[in-house]
């Protein structure tokens, strides 16, 4: 096994991982120019994992994340998340995961206006997917120490309230894989450390596989593993 294919095999590959990667490729036409976002990725990521992602802009991270999410389709390679469903590359297309075993990417902007901190996580509960892997809305509030800004509209909340809001939020369904892409890049100092923090806590508690894009190297200290992406290939950060 080489450095690199030992750095991309999570530590605990012998339990089934949240989420398996094989040799997916993702290109992009740009005139009679090939751009690959994605250039051969292998990568296993275990449940009760945080995979942090660094590297360069434009190397290929949300790229990497729309892949794992069932977002994008890989022009090559397939791959399995949340332990369940498939998903397929090439000329077959991509197969989406079952609703509610894919994860939520979250972003602050992403909030309904309208509604309270409570509201938000209750709507994920009117979507419907699988009503019995809900978790209880008033429990996760608290669990995110937002308890007392329940009835607080977005506008109203700090930026770091907002964030953990967004992680409230995707947590509701229960996902088997947590896709995040930068959520520290609008905190403080604090604020990063808290919600990369608790990012970690709900993943080691509940056995999610959490794969999170950061440019933000103060918080790769709560992360169990970090890989850098350079030109579409995932290598070992030193
Ligand atoms: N829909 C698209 N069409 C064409 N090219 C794209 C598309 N999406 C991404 N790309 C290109 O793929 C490459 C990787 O983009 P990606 O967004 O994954 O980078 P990134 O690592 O997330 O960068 P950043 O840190 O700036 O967010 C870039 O060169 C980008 O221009
Ligand atoms: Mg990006």
């Amino acid at each position: 096994m080489t450095t690199t294919e030992s750095a991309q095999r999570s530590p605990d590959s012998a339990t089934t991982p949240g989420l398996r990667l094989r040799g997916v490729d993702l290109t992009f036409q740009d005139g009679d120019q090939t751009l690959r976002a994605l250039d051969g990725i292998d990568l296993e990521v275990a449940r009760g994992e945080v995979l942090a992602v660094v590297g360069p802009s434009g190397a290929g991270k949300s790229s990497l994340l729309a892949v794992a999410g069932g977002l994008a389709t890989p022009t090559a390679g397939r791959g399995r998340g949340g332990g369940r469903g498939n998903t397929g590359g090439g000329r077959r297309g991509l197969t989406r995961l079952p609703r509610g075993h894919r994860g939520g990417g979250f972003q602050s902007g992403n909030l309904v206006p309208a509604l309270t901190a409570l509201d938000q996580l209750r709507l994920v509960g009117t979507l419907g997917g699988d009503r019995s892997r809900l978790r209880d809305p008033d429990r996760l509030l608290e669990s995110v120490g937002l308890s007392h800004r329940a009835r607080r509209r977005p506008a109203t909340l700090s930026g770091g309230e907002r964030q953990r809001v967004g992680i409230a939020r995707a947590l509701m369904s229960s996902p088997d894989l947590l896709l995040i892409d930068e959520p520290t890049a609008a905190l403080d100092r604090k604020n990063s450390h808290d919600v990369v923090r608790l990012l970690a806590d709900e993943t080691h508690e509940n056995g999610v596989a959490t794969v999170l894009v950061t440019h933000d190297h103060e918080i790769l200290e709560h992360c169990d593993r970090v890989l850098e992406m350079v030109d579409g290939r995932l290598e070992v950060h030193v």
